[in-house]
């Protein structure tokens, strides 16, 4: 599985006082595995970029090839890259609407053909693989907290097994412990599955802990793209749009300017403490 974008364009309501210009000439490619975040202020093109990933948008010009192929040639099958990409949306809960969580997850499998066992099957899986409790699996989805909601709509997209499983802002509107939680589970199954992930999110701290590479989208254009302590070594670029660097960042930058000799790349706590340890 590979994704490459080529001078991607994506135009909103052309012809109309309306008309955005939401993506501007974005290549990009995606090696199989990775985990990737995607980071940008609101309206950058975040979201209008993700959903080109599993077809759900064309792009006004450019080419997308998914493991090779074109995606926009005729003929091409969108319904098998729909399921190779799982889509997470932004407040996924809003779509559960079966009467029991096990059948919510199920829904996904079902549509794809799969016999009711199978469909079982992989939506325990699902939600095993999301840490959710088995002794809810009867309860209506309507009754959960937020976190647990959250959860379940991610097992949704899970059951499907997609190859590329993207998240847009996974951990919108929670608690800060539900937040880590959601991230610290989403880590792990990148960890021990096979599957790339993309994680849209507007905290470079939430980000830097957790991807091996960040994508900067800006006004519609990729800013800048590369490990995170490759992208965060421009936090002062990232201030001009909006964006900060980590906190540890700051941290690091101004106990070097103090005379500490110690490394700024260090984008996490733990690097930090390990840094600021061997500067003492
Ligand atoms: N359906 C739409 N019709 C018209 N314009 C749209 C539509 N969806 C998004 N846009 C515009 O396209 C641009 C990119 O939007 P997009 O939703 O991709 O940004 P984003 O980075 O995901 O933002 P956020 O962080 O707020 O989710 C914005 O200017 C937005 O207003
Ligand atoms: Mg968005």
């Amino acid at each position: 599985m590979s994704i490459k974008l080529e001078k991607i364009n994506y135009i909103y309501g052309e012809g109309t006082t309306y008309r955005k210009h939401a993506l501007k000439d974005v290549d990009l490619e995606i090696a199989h595995g990775q985990f990737v975040g995607i980071i940008g202020h609101t309206g950058s093109g975040k979201s209008t970029l993700i959903q080109h990933l599993n077809g759900l948008l064309k792009a006004t010009d450019g080419v997308y090839y998914f493991n090779g192929e074109n995606v926009y040639a005729d003929g091409y099958n969108m319904k098998a890259l729909r399921s190779q990409v799982g889509l997470v949306f932004q407040y996924p809960e809003h779509q559960l609407f079966e009467v029991d969580v096990l059948s919510d997850v199920c829904f996904g499998p079902k549509n794809q053909g799969l016999s009711r066992e199978e469909c079982e099957k992989r939506a325990r899986e699902a939600l095993e693989a999301v840490g959710f409790p088995e002794k809810l699996y009867n309860q209506s989805p309507f009754e959960l907290s937020g976190g647990q909601k959250r959860r379940v709509a991610i097992a949704g997209v899970l059951a499907m097994r997609p190859k590329v499983l993207v998240l847009d802002e996974p951990t919108a509107g929670l608690d800060p412990a539900g937040r880590d939680e959601i991230l610290d589970q989403i880590a792990r199954l990148h960890k021990e599955s096979d599957m790339t992930v993309l994680l849209v999110s507007h905290s470079m701290e939430d980000i830097a802990k957790y991807v091996d590479r960040i994508i900067v989208m800006n006004h519609g254009s990729k800013m800048f793209d590369g490990t995170p302590k490759e992208v965060f070594a421009h936090y002062k670029e990232l201030e001009e749009v909006g964006l900060a660097a980590p906190q540890v960042t700051y941290i690091m930058h101004a106990l070097k300017e103090n005379g500490f000799p110690v490394d700024v790349s260090a984008t996490t706590i733990d690097e930090a403490v390990e840094e600021i340890m061997k500067a003492l």
